[in-house]
């Protein structure tokens, strides 16, 4: 294929996207909510939904039918693929009320691409990023009263895509269906910026190895991390601080970008590899690093050489990125045989409560973000 058909074939794949209307099938409106959501108590995170979702299927070789539709359970035959071989993956976004009542969205191109990354990974066929945004803008727009008013708090948005062809040998199912659903809440961590967490650093559990699915957000990455959480709670920490199948370099921190600081400021994020989620959080802090005054880097991090730094007191702050998570601060580390090692005082830092504010501050819109960063969600619903 020259580059000239390649360029009219992604056209009109465009083309064929945009004019992809969606359908809606809504509640009545007795049925769905008509004032502003003000909840009385905190929201906490993922557990509340919204009044409706959107729905695509793939079948034929395309995806089909999109449409907005009452939340509520799926028809699924007891052989899809999902169900038996995990060919699922999903995504995590965010949006804020800003001052003018109008929802935003925050970098949700991102979570567009990094979803077809995912699908690549797991053999999931790819969903055009227009429409995704088109369809993740419409539901918001459809449930825009259930932005919850409260403070701090956000409407999550999870879109998911899972294998649903009725079939049990193991190849890639035929079949599909993305969804998105809602979620009004707070934040992921009780204790916010302002206690710090303790990670368990494990030499027992991995979360990914090189040439596996540890980039995706595919759905057997979090399965897999279930028993090695669990492993953590029994030692007294919230999460675990994931290493290389080496046990020298240091990964991830759960469902976060692990990051430290040096006692010069420096914000330093392990480097992207394919077994470390491409966190947008820690994209986001990377390029922000003129607004915040600090240097962001990316490097390997040796873990002999982090725990040598915190004991040495060259790494004053440490703690995790991502969208649930926000910033959150790591006080201390628990080792599996009992040792711990605090961050600098055990308190949380003033640099991490800086980029926290910073960064919080621009989802808001209290700050102005880099251009395209946050985007209004339209008025479309008919
Ligand atoms: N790492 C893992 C394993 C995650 O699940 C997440 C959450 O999405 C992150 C990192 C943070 O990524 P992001 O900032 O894009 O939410
Ligand atoms: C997110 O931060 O959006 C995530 O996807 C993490 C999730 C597993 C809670």
């Amino acid at each position: 294929m020259t580059l000239i058909s390649s360029l009219h074939s992604l056209q009109a794949q465009f083309l064929r996207w945009y004019a992809m209307d969606i359908k809606y099938n809504l509640k009545s409106t007795s049925e769905r909510r008509t004032e502003p959501f003000m909840p009385e108590d905190n929201v906490g995170f993922g557990k509340l939904r919204t009044d409706h979702m959107f729905m695509m299927d793939y079948r034929d070789g395309q995806w089909c039918d999109p449409r907005i539709v009452p939340y509520g359970p799926f028809e699924m035959a007891p052989g899809a693929m999902a169900l038996h071989y995990g060919q699922s993956i999903f995504e995590g976004a965010k949006a804020f009320m800003h001052e003018d009542g109008e929802i935003y969205t925050f970098r949700l191109n991102k979570n567009a691409e990094r979803m077809n990354r995912s699908a690549d990974i797991v053999c999931i066929p790819n969903i055009d990023e227009a429409m995704q945004l088109k369809a993740i803008n419409a539901l918001i727009d459809v449930d825009r009263l259930w932005f919850p008013q409260q403070q701090g708090a956000c409407l999550y948005i999870r879109p998911f895509i899972f294998a649903t062809e009725d079939r049990l040998s193991v190849s890639p199912s035929q079949q599909y269906t993305f969804c998105v659903v809602l979620s009004p809440s707070g934040a992921y961590y009780a204790s916010g910026v302002n206690n710090g967490i303790r990670l368990l650093i494990t030499t027992q559990f991995h979360r990914a190895v090189s040439g596996g699915t540890g980039e995706s957000k595919a759905a057997g990455n979090y399965a897999a991390s279930l028993r090695a959480g669990k492993a953590a709670i029994e030692y007294g920490a919230s999460q675990v601080l994931y290493l290389d199948s080496t046990n020298t370099e240091i990964e991830e921190a759960g469902a976060m970008n692990h990051f430290h600081i040096l006692k010069d400021g420096t914000v330093i994020i392990p480097t992207f590899t394919d077994t470390i989620l491409k966190s947008i959080t820690s994209q986001s802090i990377l390029e922000l690093s003129d607004m915040l005054g600090c240097e962001v880097r990316q490097e390997t991090v040796m873990l002999d050489k982090f725990i040598a730094d915190i004991e040495s007191g060259e790494i004053i702050e440490a703690g995790g990125f991502g969208t649930a998570a926000v910033v959150s601060p790591v006080s201390s580390y628990i080792f599996e045989d009992g040792r711990i090692i605090t961050v600098g005082d055990g308190n949380v830092g003033p640099n991490i409560k800086h980029i926290y504010n910073v960064f919080t501050e621009l989802q808001k819109g209290h700050m102005p973000a880099p251009s395209g960063w946050v985007k209004r969600v339209e008025r479309v619903e008919p």
